[in-house]
């Protein structure tokens, strides 16, 4: 297969000019944590091989996964050519040998490894032909949500007309998908999700037995209303305590779906006297080399063409405003799925000093005299910023090649100039604002740990008062203000906090207790960060 590296130099050195429709790019991120670093660059068409296809994308669909990579809340690959999107659109440009099921020109749904590009070379049995009476956009809401829960509960968790399903996260877009799937088949929906409007939505579907996917709270609903019973199958994408809870309301035989990977790659531990109920516990990963997975995608989309499914809800955004669709989804607002839309081609903007991100030995011999002096720093400038990241004591250094000004003018962040080399505290000028209104009231910090956890996000976030149920992201907090404050924490309290902890505990009384957790067990004032997942994480489906 041809790659990025086995292109000739010269190829490289001509993608650097300025973005053309024709020309292919592909997403990535330069600084895993800041969403402002996702960036096109060149990358040449694929001439399909034996088996493949080209296809002109249309329309991208987006996954939380790629957003957790994108927060750096799971390590992106240790690869200058990582590449997101895993599910696209589009119209089939190019055949490689021995494709007789395609034709140049069908209108085409796939699985592939770089979909956010606009032309992509994957294999042809990861490529379905739309339903004709979808549209683009409609289509990429398909693959990774229908085929992950349509392999969860039908071919794993072997869901029954009658039986109870409990369905976690149930209005984003695998959860979405499984509550059509468990309506098709005739079981009855207990769904969970985290706010009011999504939780409306679902009962609009005529779900009744709705609850909340932030609080443990569930568990104890779902027995109440089952009168003890208990659930069948229990879809499951929440981590920490929601496992073990959602465990217990498994009644006899029941079924357990774990979509989620981060207790699994993380080693948490569960006690085994639920399985005393006989219970299954199926660790699902959802991937092309999964046995038999071009059969189960073409029986998902024949249940389309027999309408027995329909699309799912979603939210179009542009390609031009890729990184807004990122933070969208890291806000946990939206209902069902996230499309991309690359109708208006020409609105994509390619990274131009790209080529210093390639690492082969020749092309830095032809580039660095020009490149290097252009967008680069010199080796005396290198350095110099070395000794002085090695000198500094800041919690996080920003080094750029670009002028920071208009960054920063761009996003009216002036809370970039918080780690400014004069060590001062957080120069937060944005307005301070009254607490929005929320579905939890207001109840004040109990105690200095949540006192000043307090006065960190109200500085951050420009809200006067933070209760410590508040979710971080509910009151206007995104990603580049959940590393920042994480980086205040951490100062505040000595202690390493995860950079994932704002994901997995989003309240202040929530993350006071972890710490107050971690302090106990190690009876110092330092909790280890895992690095053991962060080496072992990698993006699959
Ligand atoms: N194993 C596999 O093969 C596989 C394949 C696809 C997806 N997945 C997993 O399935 C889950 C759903 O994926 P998706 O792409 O369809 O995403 P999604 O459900 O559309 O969006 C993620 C949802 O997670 C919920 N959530 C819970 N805690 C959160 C937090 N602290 N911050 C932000 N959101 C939080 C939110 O819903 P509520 O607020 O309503 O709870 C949010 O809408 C993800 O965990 C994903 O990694 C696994």
């Amino acid at each position: 297969m041809k790659t990025f590296n086995d292109t000739s130099e010269s190829d490289r050195l001509n993608q650097t000019a300025a973005s053309s429709e024709s020309q292919n790019v592909y997403l990535t991120i330069s600084s895993p944590g800041l969403l402002d670093t996702l960036t096109f660059r060149p990358i040449p068409r694929q001439k399909p091989g034996v088996g493949e296809v080209e296809i002109e994308v249309s329309a991208t669909g987006l996954n939380f996964k790629e957003v957790l990579l994108a927060l750096g809340l799971v390590p992106v690959p240790n690869d200058f050519n990582f590449k997101f999107g895993l599910e696209c659109v589009g119209k089939i440009t190019a055949l490689g040998e021995g494709v007789e099921s395609l034709a140049i020109g069908d209108e085409v749904i796939a699985f592939g490894t770089s979909c956010f590009s606009r032309f992509i070379t994957t294999s042809a049995q990861l490529v379905a032909s739309k339903p004709a009476h979808l549209s683009l956009e409609e289509a990429a809401t398909i693959p990774v949500a229908f085929v992950t829960a349509y392999y969860a509960l039908i071919k794993l968790g072997k869901l029954r007309q009658g039986e109870r399903i409990l369905i976690h996260s149930a209005a984003g877009g695998v959860g979405m998908a499984a509550v059509q799937i468990a309506q098709w088949i005739g079981a009855e929906i207990f769904a969970t999700a985290g706010n009011d409007e999504k939780r409306e939505f679902l009962r609009s579907l005529g779900i009744q037995q709705v609850m909340d996917s932030r609080s443990l709270t569930f568990a104890d609903e779902v027995m109440k209303r089952t009168e003890g019973k208990g659930v069948d199958v229990v879809l499951n994408s929440l981590g920490g305590e929601f496992i073990a809870k959602s465990l217990a309301v498994l009644g006899r035989y029941g079924r357990f779906l774990e979509i989620g990977q981060r207790d699994i790659l993380n080693n948490s531990q569960l006690g085994l006297q639920p399985f005393e109920k006989r219970l299954s516990f199926f660790a699902i990963q959802v991937e092309p080399e999964l046995p038999n997975f071009s059969e189960l995608w073409r029986e998902v989309v024949k249940h389309f063409n027999n309408k027995n499914f329909t699309p799912l809800p979603h939210q179009v955004f542009p390609i031009s405003e890729i990184v807004r669709a990122f933070e969208y989804m890291t806000a946990a607002k939206h209902i069902g799925k996230i499309v991309i839309s690359w109708q208006d081609k020409r609105e994509v903007e390619v990274e131009k000093n790209n080529v210093l991100t390639s690492p082969s030995p020749q092309f830095f011999a032809k580039a660095l005299p020009i490149k290097f002096i252009e967008n680069g720093l010199l080796p005396s400038e290198g350095i110099n910023v070395f000794r002085r990241i090695l000198e500094s004591k800041l919690p996080q250094v920003l080094v750029s090649t670009r002028d920071l000004t208009t960054l920063i003018a761009r996003h009216n962040s002036d809370s970039i100039l918080s780690f400014s080399e004069t060590g001062e505290k957080a120069n937060l000028s944005q307005a301070i604002h009254p607490r929005p209104e929320l579905s939890n009231a207001y109840i004040p910090p109990l105690n200095e740990l949540e006192e000043t956890i307090a006065n960190i996000w109200q500085k951050f976030l420009g809200v006067k008062q933070v209760g410590i149920y508040d979710n971080f992201f509910e009151l206007g907090g995104h990603s580049l203000l959940a590393t920042q404050v994480i980086a205040q924490m951490r100062l505040a309290i000595k202690m390493d906090l995860p950079l994932s902890i704002l994901f997995d505990a989003p309240t202040i009384a929530e993350i006071s207790q972890y710490i107050e957790k971690i302090r106990l067990t190690t009876k110092k004032f330092q909790a280890p960060i895992n690095t053991e997942l962060d080496d072992r994480m990698e993006i699959e489906l």
